[in-house]
Formats: structure tokens, C-alpha cells, sequence
């Protein structure tokens, strides 16, 4: 029977997530599946705006209190618009960054209350949870390197090594927590070898999907 699928990719900055799932939609486009490519924050119009606010700007221009809130906004928003319609209509839906990426940065690497990301989860997302979480772990140091080559410089990849370091821990911590729904992949490898163990951790899943 034909089922959707909500695949997330999550890990800290330079890790490669993006041309991954770039490379995923494309094999699963290829094999004649339904994709939505979609990323937070963003993904529908009014996601798009709010993220504006949260990438641009000084390191301190909002509390973590005010990025948790804007970013289950834009949440609700890019759900509303974008992934719950996409999943309705069988497709699988493919999302850089999702839930997650509030808890590690806001909730571990930034030390805002867990326990109001958890709220706003139960109230925003609800049973749309992913089915599968790709998390993508790298060095700091490497990311960083990495972000910085392409050219990177938001709000948050500024934020300095101790941050970073946090949050691929609060990364770590996440996937043990969620581990029913979580894979981590060792993103320090080529391009190909990441999305051979990306094919491997998302084929499983695709049965139900044919
Ligand atoms: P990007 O670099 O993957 O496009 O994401 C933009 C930044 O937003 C990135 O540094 C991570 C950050 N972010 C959060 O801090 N909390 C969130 O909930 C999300 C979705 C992203």
C-alpha cells in the first residue's frame, strides 16, 4: 500500500545536509517517487520571512526564548503550507532541518527551556512527526572550515567553537532520545561514501512507498 514518508535531515553547519538531500530527491525522483525538497527555517512564503529575521543581524539580536518562538511560527506555517499537503498527496517529503535542529541549537547548544520546545511540539507539530531523522555529525572544526569556504556567515554559524561543540553533543543526546526515528550518519567522507549511508539508512523505509 502506497504510504508517505517525512524524512529530515538535521546535523550543525557544514555538515553537508544540503547537497545531500539534493542528491536523495534526485535518486527518489529518478525511481519515479514523488519528492518534496523543502527546508527550515523556511518553506512556505510566510516561513520564508520569519526566517529572514532569525539568519540576519547581530549574534544577539534575539534571546533564545524569541528564536524558539519564531521558529515554531515559521513551523507552523511551512507545515501548514508546505509538508502536511505535500504528505496528503502521497509524496515523500524531504525537509533540511526540522525540529530538531530547535532542540540542539536552541535547546542544548543555546540553553533555552527544553521543556517549552517540547510544548510547542506537542502543539505545532503534533502526530506530524518525521519518520526518519538523518543525523548528519562532523567536528566543529571541520563544519566551520567547511561553511566558511562556501562562503556561510549567518547569525548563527558565528557564533563561536563552544557553541558548535555543544551542539553537535545536544545532536548526539537528540538521536539517543529519539532513537526509534533517528540514524546518525558520519558526514567526515566523501560525497559519495555520506550518500551511500544516507541510500542505506532511507531504502528500509521505501517498501511501503512503491
Ligand atoms: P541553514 O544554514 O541550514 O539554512 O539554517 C539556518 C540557520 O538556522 C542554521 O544556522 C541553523 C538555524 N536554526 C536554528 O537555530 N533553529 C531551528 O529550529 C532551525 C530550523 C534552524
Amino acid at each position: 500500500m502506497k504510504r508517505a514518508l517525512f524524512i529530515t535531515f538535521e546535523g550543525g553547519e557544514g555538515t553537508g545536509k544540503s547537497t545531500q538531500t539534493a542528491l536523495l530527491a534526485e535518486r527518489l525522483r529518478k525511481s519515479g517517487r514523488q519528492v518534496v525538497e523543502t527546508r527550515e527555517p523556511g518553506g512556505s512564503p510566510d516561513a520564508d520571512a520569519i526566517r529572514q529575521l532569525l539568519v540576519s543581524g547581530d549574534t544577539g539580536r534575539w534571546s533564545v526564548t524569541a528564536e524558539i518562538l519564531l521558529n515554531y511560527a515559521a513551523r507552523e506555517s511551512h507545515l501548514r503550507q508546505t509538508i502536511v499537503p505535500g504528505l496528503d498527496s502521497g509524496a515523500i517529503v524531504i525537509c533540511d532541518r526540522f525540529a530538531d535542529s530547535t532542540r540542539a541549537y536552541q535547546g542544548y547548544a543555546g540553553g533555552g527551556d527544553k521543556d517549552l520546545i517540547e510544548q510547542l511540539d506537542r502543539n505545532i507539530v503534533d502526530d506530524a512527526q518525521p519518520d526518519l531523522t538523518l543525523v548528519f555529525d562532523l567536528d566543529p572544526c571541520i563544519g566551520l572550515e567547511r561553511a566558511g569556504v562556501r562562503g556561510g556567515d549567518d547569525r548563527f554559524e558565528r557564533k563561536g567553537l563552544d557553541f558548535h561543540n555543544r551542539l553537535r553533543d545536544g545532536y548526539l543526546v537528540v538521536a539517543q532520545t529519539f532513537s526509534d526515528r533517528c540514524s546518525i550518519i558520519d558526514a567526515s567522507g566523501t560525497i559519495e561514501q555520506i550518500a551511500a549511508s544516507v541510500w542505506q539508512a532511507v531504502e528500509p523505509h521505501l517498501e511501503d512507498t512503491k
